[in-house]
């Protein structure tokens, strides 16, 4: 405790990033510290990744401490993301968390990665009962609050929007994201592209087959990065659009890693203006993943009484984001 509000320290290492975020209840971050996984070549190796949040831990949390200008004694609650992500990762994390659950004597909390990037979005918005669409580069999805669950109103049904122009910037050759949305913007001719919306469900995969054809075809990659960026932009918008009409919620939340994307968000805020809904967008440093967000919603579940043993306090790799509770709404 500092100045009478209990404070959480959450651990994030789904996937690249590992991080640690310190909050109190009062919802100030007062730290937010990470370290990310850079690949050499290609995608992700899951046991380099985990290899590298192992490598970093300890500094990561004696900076996010530091930062927040606090001790472990000053620590009431000990969050980590327990799912989804990559099994590896997810261990390192876990294994971090009980750790200082255990030396600590505190209170371990876990998290559900989804779960946390919507309510850290709403922590910095002031929203209190948004639309979200959660785009990163392992997830797909828009969901909103229905009966006490983020209910999944629309998914990917193969590849994560994200997933989707990694690939299609590292087979490129230019890299992944930022690298395709970076081109675009000297890209001078749209190409067409199978757009694949079913209902609030999308696919992205015949996307990415045709842009690889295009570059092999010997087309401009600014040309084929506009038509790749645009295409996935405006199917996550329109599923988003179906999801805000027919839910007549109010606002909207973008979240993960391609929430960054200004062209997406260019997109989103238009589409929300028509509907008189209202769209604000997150500081980019908590839109991919942090610790922060593990942290204040570990804050809200350890006040609402959810917490784990040590025995059960096992990861899963495949939790999907209603597989959780949400008791404090
Ligand atoms: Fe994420």
């Amino acid at each position: 405790m500092r100045g009478g509000e209990i404070i959480c320290l959450g651990i994030e290492s789904t996937a690249h990033t590992f991080g640690v975020g310190i909050v109190d209840s009062s919802g100030a971050i007062l730290a937010n510290e990470l370290d990310t996984y850079r690949p050499l070549s290609g995608g992700i190796h899951p046991r380099e990744a985990a290899q590298h949040h192992a490598t970093v831990a300890h500094t990561v949390l004696e900076r996010a401490l530091r930062h927040a200008g606090i001790g472990f004694e000053n620590v009431d609650v000990v969050a980590f993301s327990y799912g989804p992500g990559l099994g590896p990762c997810l261990r390192t994390g876990a294994t971090l968390g009980r750790a200082l659950a255990l030396k600590l004597v505190r209170p371990l909390v876990a998290v559900n990665h989804g779960v946390a990037h919507i309510e850290v979005g709403k922590l910095l918005t002031g929203f209190r009962d948004p639309v979200a669409l959660y785009v990163a580069g392992g997830n797909t999805l828009v969901t909103t609050l229905h009966e006490g669950r983020y209910r999944v109103l629309g998914e990917t049904l193969d590849i994560a929007a994200g997933n989707c122009l990694d690939a299609f910037g590292i087979k490129a050759g230019i890299g992944p994201m930022p690298e395709p949305e970076n081109r675009a913007r000297s890209g001078k001719r749209l190409y067409s592209m199978p757009i694949n919306v079913k209902g609030m469900d999308v696919s992205f995969s015949g996307i990415l087959t045709a842009a690889e054809k295009l570059v092999e075809g010997g087309v401009p990659v600014e040309d084929v990065a506009l038509s790749v960026t645009e295409a996935v932009y405006a199917m996550l918008t329109e599923v988003l659009e179906r999801a805000v009409a027919l839910t007549m919620k109010r606002e909207v939340l973008l979240v993960g890693g391609l929430a960054r994307s200004r062209r997406l968000q260019e997109m989103v805020e238009e589409m929300v203006k028509i509907h008189g809904a209202e769209f604000k967008p997150i500081p980019d440093q908590y839109l991919g993943d942090n610790g922060a967000m593990i942290a204040w919603t570990g804050l809200k579940m350890y006040q609402h009484g959810q917490l784990t043993t040590i025995e059960q306090s096992i990861v899963k790799p495949k939790l999907r984001i209603d597989e959780t509770e949400v008791l404090w709404h």
